[in-house]
């Protein structure tokens, strides 16, 4: 099982290997095949239907971390602290050590460059370790109107640079960059001496994440450019239900090793 202390000397090393998952069960089939599992509160679009992340709660972050950590108790766990749960020192406190008493999470993951780095150091200080997230961040997409892609143009880029550095100054071990065009990626990964993992942002990270039903086929609302389906899912699902809906009906199944 990772530590902090092994992911921090991956930098520049063998890209680290992210997934997210939401349940007992996708965990369990996960644990130890990846660095690390992300309850993202992306689990709020592609598991709760809602438009966007931002009316996950922490209860409900909570409730899915605990199926995490039960399904993946060899791997690095990471909690994403939900939209308005971290909007001072002192409600990030109270919220984020929520999460180290109810759950077994390893960590939690913070939106925000330069604007968070007083939460993240209250965080760090407080023995609760912060992984930061800079660039397209989701729990904006109201503020900002939409999902953009960042760092399109130099101003960007140095204010990427600055927020990455914030992140790591403030001692978050280790920053999520999504949605950045990929040479700008690659120079907020030389800036900082965490390791860098990467969505949507090119190949020159630390380590790449993606959300498991995404990379698995099952969401099929939309395909970004930036994921690949290392399976079709939702198709071999299909099929397996057409085999079982017809054997049910032609009374097929069950069969007499099925029968008691
Ligand atoms: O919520 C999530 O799944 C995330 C990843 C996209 C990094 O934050």
């Amino acid at each position: 099982m990772r530590t902090i202390s092994s992911i921090k000397k991956a930098k520049n090393s063998t890209p680290l290997t992210v997934i997210t998952a939401y349940d007992a069960l996708f965990a369990s089939i996960f644990n130890q095949k990846v660095d690390m599992i992300l309850v993202g509160d992306s689990l709020n679009m592609s598991f709760g239907n809602k438009p966007d992340t931002l009316c996950a709660t922490l209860d409900v972050m909570i409730y899915h971390t605990n199926a995490v950590c039960l399904g993946a108790p060899d791997t690095f766990i990471i909690c994403d602290m939900p939209f308005g749960t971290y909007t001072d020192k002192k409600t990030a406190l109270k919220n984020a050590s929520r999460v180290y008493q109810e759950t077994n999470a390893n960590a939690v993951k913070i939106e925000g460059g330069v604007q968070r780095a007083h939460i993240i150091k209250t965080l760090t200080e407080n023995s609760i370790a912060v992984v930061g997230h800079i660039g397209l961040m989701p729990q904006f997409v109201r503020s900002e109107g939409s999902y953009k892609i960042k760092g399109k143009n130099e101003e960007e880029a140095l204010q990427l640079i600055k927020d990455a550095k914030a992140v790591e100054e403030a001692g978050a071990f280790c920053l999520v960059i999504e949605g950045v065009k990929a040479d700008v990626a690659k120079r907020i990964s030389e800036a900082v001496s965490i390791p860098t993992i990467g969505i949507g942002s090119g190949n020159a990270t630390d380590g790449q994440v993606l959300v498991w039903s995404d990379m698995l086929g099952f969401y099929e609302k939309f395909q970004p450019k930036f994921t690949k389906r290392y399976l079709q899912g939702a198709d071999l699902v299909r099929q397996a239900l057409d085999e079982y809906v017809q054997e049910v009906q032609t009374r097929k199944f069950p069969a007499k090793e099925h029968t008691y």
